[in-house]
């Protein structure tokens, strides 16, 4: 099943809104339905993100191919709509530089950009698994954090693509996922994957990972970014960082599995990086509250990323 693809004229996705308990299509046929699905996270997960930026695109192409002022601002109201994953912006700057060969080659460049993904999600799988079984010694203890799963990138998925392929190897002896407040990808759409993948698991409140890793029940934490900067600094869902925290203290593993799409050496570090503030309704009704949806890894408690064509062994000075 494709978190996202292009059916009969218009932008399908399951609607992770209403997952665990509904799962169900939205068909998208305006631009302003793709940016409200993009905001309210109904599509959501960098790699989900720049294909859904790409099809942006080629909607917007369709509709206003022939009003140049127009079409300019649809797409850079796709751009803009969350600020965070590099791919959102870069997926539909990518489609855009076809529009002056037509509508179609828009919508065929934003095809390969759903194809790279699923070939990237592949590679990754089988690069991230070698690399815990190098790292952690045979059938691992891991925890995740956020959903990086197929829901979050068309197929498969990133650290959790990696999680799917230990199982498979047999190779896998736990996973916990983290709840991920306040939007509970960890809890509702990780262990909806996990659960129909036939992998056993337990969900842990976000306060709780350091203290397991603390407490010996870890051997490695593996995760998504939505962003990698040039020296390395990983930019993931909020949590991320008091997890690499953990995972340095109690001397595991923090890998980061992120296609090459998610990296950015054009942005020399997380310090420049916009972090969505999606507000305190999300948060809480009885009082004033600050919620940054993203946070910013340094480099230095990074062990390794995991990208579809290499293994960046930050630990051991490497850069993107
Ligand atoms: O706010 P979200 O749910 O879009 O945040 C997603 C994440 O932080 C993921 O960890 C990241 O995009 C990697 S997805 C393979």
């Amino acid at each position: 099943m494709r978190t996202i693809d292009w059916v009969d004229g218009a932008v399908e996705i399951i609607d992770q809104t209403a997952l665990p308990g509904d799962l169900r299509v939205l068909r998208l046929h305006t631009v302003g339905e793709l940016i409200a699905a993009i905001q309210s996270l109904a599509v959501r997960g960098a790699p989900a993100l720049g294909v859904a930026g790409a099809f942006g695109v080629a909607l917007a192409a369709r509709v206003h191919g022939d009003d140049p002022a127009a079409l300019h601002n649809a797409i850079r109201k796709i751009e803009t709509a969350r600020p965070t994953a590099v791919n959102l912006a870069r997926g539909a700057q990518r489609a855009a530089h076809l529009l002056s060969s037509g509508p179609e080659a828009v919508l065929a460049e934003a095809c390969v950009i759903r194809d790279e993904e699923i070939a990237a999600s592949a590679a990754m799988a089988s690069l991230g698994a070698d690399l815990v079984l190098q790292l952690c010694g045979e059938r691992p203890r891991l925890l995740t954090h956020c959903n990086t799963g197929g829901l979050a990138a068309v197929t498969v998925g990133t650290a959790l693509g990696v999680v799917g392929e230990l199982h498979r190897r047999g190779a896998l002896a736990g996973v916990i996922a983290s709840e991920t407040r306040p939007l509970l990808q960890g809890a509702r759409l990780t262990s909806w994957e996990l659960t129909r993948a036939g992998i056993e698991h337990r969900v842990a409140v976000d306060s709780a990972g350091p203290f397991l890793m603390a407490r010996g029940e870890v051997d490695a934490v593996i995760l998504g970014a939505d962003r990698i900067c040039a020296n390395g600094d990983v930019i993931n869902k909020i949590g991320t960082f008091s997890h690499a925290l953990g995972a340095h203290r109690a001397g595991i593993p923090f890998l980061v599995v992120a296609p090459e799409s998610t990296v950015d050496t054009a942005t020399p570090t997380g310090g420049h990086v916009e972090i969505e503030d999606r507000g305190a309704a999300e948060v809480t009704a009885w009082s004033d509250a600050v919620n940054p949806a993203f946070d910013v890894t340094p480099y230095d408690l990074v062990t390794a990323i995991v990208t579809d064509r290499r293994v960046i062994r930050v630990d051991r000075g490497e850069k993107p």
